[in-house]
């Protein structure tokens, strides 16, 4: 059954004992918060997700904070109703390359959506007092990563929907030590759009509205459907609606509603909306701000978004997450469609991948059916690797480190991973090095463009499995315990060792 909002996920989370309500105070003001604490420690233990309502140093009082939803890879599964993450990751590859499960979202009425009960307009508005801001680490703005981002080719009127982040000026620190302006505190976010040159597409339609001299009318819908904020982190071919798709795995089509101020439609159930446009112009720097490779950007050049209407729920809550070492809350939220983008890919034209796993620091583990001698063709290790790198979606492409294991390594224990490339691989002729590939915008590793961003990155691909017959006629038999043996053991011992 479909979740119609975050609300119903969040009651589901209730009903299996993983939400808390937290009602001790918790500091969340600039310099002073405690929330990156709190994430580190709910990720180290595999904590729950918790509603804070005592907030200290906050702006917004009234509206309750919602934090580490999706902190485990089980929590993340049950957006698409699995129980487990392979078998959630299998559902939406399975729905990614089948477009004719896919649905039109249809549009419903104003009355039967449940995002306007409060709307603010134009000079109206006041973001320091309209939007809740909280603080992480040593973060210089607020921000906020809980939206998709709709807005449409400006020549085609295509739509997009994508999950980008926005921060906020309120209060913020200016890496250069300059002071924000009173129009930006109060009517303006600055978007992580990529623009110039564009590397998401809600960066292509910017730069197509830069060069007409046009601003770019976009709409945030924050703390939707979980699902529908996977299809929008899902990347799905240039022009191909990601609201179809999200109707696809929610087997049901989703609902939307017209914009106050613009000719856009956003889901009619999402918790907030944000209306606006982005601008072209100098870009806003702030900073720092922690990105999801772990490092403070020190400086960032972004395009500013103007705030032309806010409308939400009268009750409304707040999701706020955040980037830093990981694992992080939302890293699930983005790992599943990226396993899914690669391994739907993948799987389409080579039988014999079995999963495709990414670990939250972004290495991609290839899992065959098949190892040595089984293997369709010598050398198919390295096939593998090339098949990754050219995969469709935007991920494949940017993988730093792939690695081609056999049936029997499990793809998401490291150790295992180890023990593989330990036995089964000679540096020199098991690897491959690609010197021009493009590479991820958030390593800090690579040389960085004129733009402040690195476009060229380097690749490594470790073939790690069986070279038989290529090199061998036979292989070692692994030492190991029957897995079946193992457990029938557990449960028999339980009580003298537990
Ligand atoms: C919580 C979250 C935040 C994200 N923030 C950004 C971001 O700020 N910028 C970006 O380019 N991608 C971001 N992503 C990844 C994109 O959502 C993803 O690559 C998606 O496919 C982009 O849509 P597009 O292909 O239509 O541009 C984020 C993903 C998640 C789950």
């Amino acid at each position: 059954m479909a979740y119609r909002d975050l609300r119903d996920f969040l009651a589901l989370l209730e009903q299996r004992n993983q939400l808390k309500h937290v009602h001790a105070p918790v500091r969340v003001d600039r310099g002073h918060s405690e929330l990156d604490a709190l994430m580190r420690l709910l990720q180290d233990d595999k904590g729950p997700a918790v509603i804070m309502d005592n907030l200290q140093g906050y702006n917004t009082p009234g509206i309750p904070l919602v934090f580490n939803p999706y902190g485990t890879r089980e929590r993340t599964a049950w957006i698409v109703g699995k129980d487990n993450w392979l078998d959630a990751k299998l559902r939406v590859a399975e729905v990614l390359g089948d477009r004719t499960c896919w649905k039109k979202p249809v549009v419903v009425d104003r009355a039967q959506s449940t995002c306007k009960d409060v709307v603010i307009k134009g000079d109206d508005i006041s973001l320091d007092r309209d939007l809740p801001a909280v603080w992480y680490g040593k973060e210089g703005p607020s921000y906020m990563c809980n939206a998709i981002t709709v807005s449409k080719d400006p020549d085609t009127g295509e739509r997009n929907v994508g999950c980008y982040r926005y921060t906020q000026f309120f209060n913020a620190s200016h890496p250069m030590g300059a002071a924000y302006t009173e129009e930006q505190i109060k009517r303006r976010l600055a978007g992580f759009v990529w623009w110039n040159p564009p590397m998401n597409h809600i960066g292509l339609h910017f730069n197509k509205a830069v060069k007409q001299g046009k601003t770019l009318p976009i709409a945030l819908a924050a703390m939707v459907d979980p699902v529908v904020q996977l299809a929008s982190a899902t990347g799905l071919p240039y022009g191909v609606d990601e609201y179809e798709f999200a109707g696809g795995l929610r087997g049901e089509p989703v609902e939307l509603v017209k914009c106050e101020t613009n000719d856009l439609e956003v889901p009619a159930h999402a918790e907030w909306v944000i209306e606006g446009e982005l601008v072209p112009g100098e870009p806003a720097i702030i900073g720092p701000h922690g990105n999801p490779g772990g490092y403070y950007d020190k400086m960032l050049w972004l395009p500013e978004m103007r705030v032309n209407c806010i409308t939400r729920r009268k009750d409304a809550m707040w999701y706020t997450t955040q980037e830093m070492i990981p694992p992080f809350d939302h890293v699930y939220m983005a790992l599943l469609p990226v396993e899914a983008e690669v391994l739907s890919d993948l799987k389409k034209k080579i039988p014999e991948v079995k999963d495709v796993a990414c670990s939250p620091n972004l290495s991609f583990v290839v899992q065959l059916s098949v190892d040595g001698a089984n293997k369709p063709h010598a050398e198919f290790g390295k096939y593998i690797l090339h098949a990754v790198w050219g995969a469709a979606g935007r991920w494949g492409r940017t993988a730093k480190m792939v690695v081609v294991v056999g049936p029997d390594v499990d793809p998401y224990d490291w150790n295992s991973i180890e023990w593989a490339i330990m036995t089964r691989v000679q540096p020199y002729s098991d690897t491959i090095i690609n010197r021009s590939a493009q590479a991820y915008l958030l390593d800090p590793s690579p040389v960085k463009s004129e733009q402040g961003i690195p476009v060229m990155g380097e690749q490594i691909g470790i073939d790690a499995t069986i070279k038989v017959p290529e090199r061998f006629k036979d292989y070692p038999e692994a030492a190991n315990a029957d897995p079946a043996v193992v457990r029938l053991l557990r449960e028999r011992l339980k009580a003298c060792l537990d």
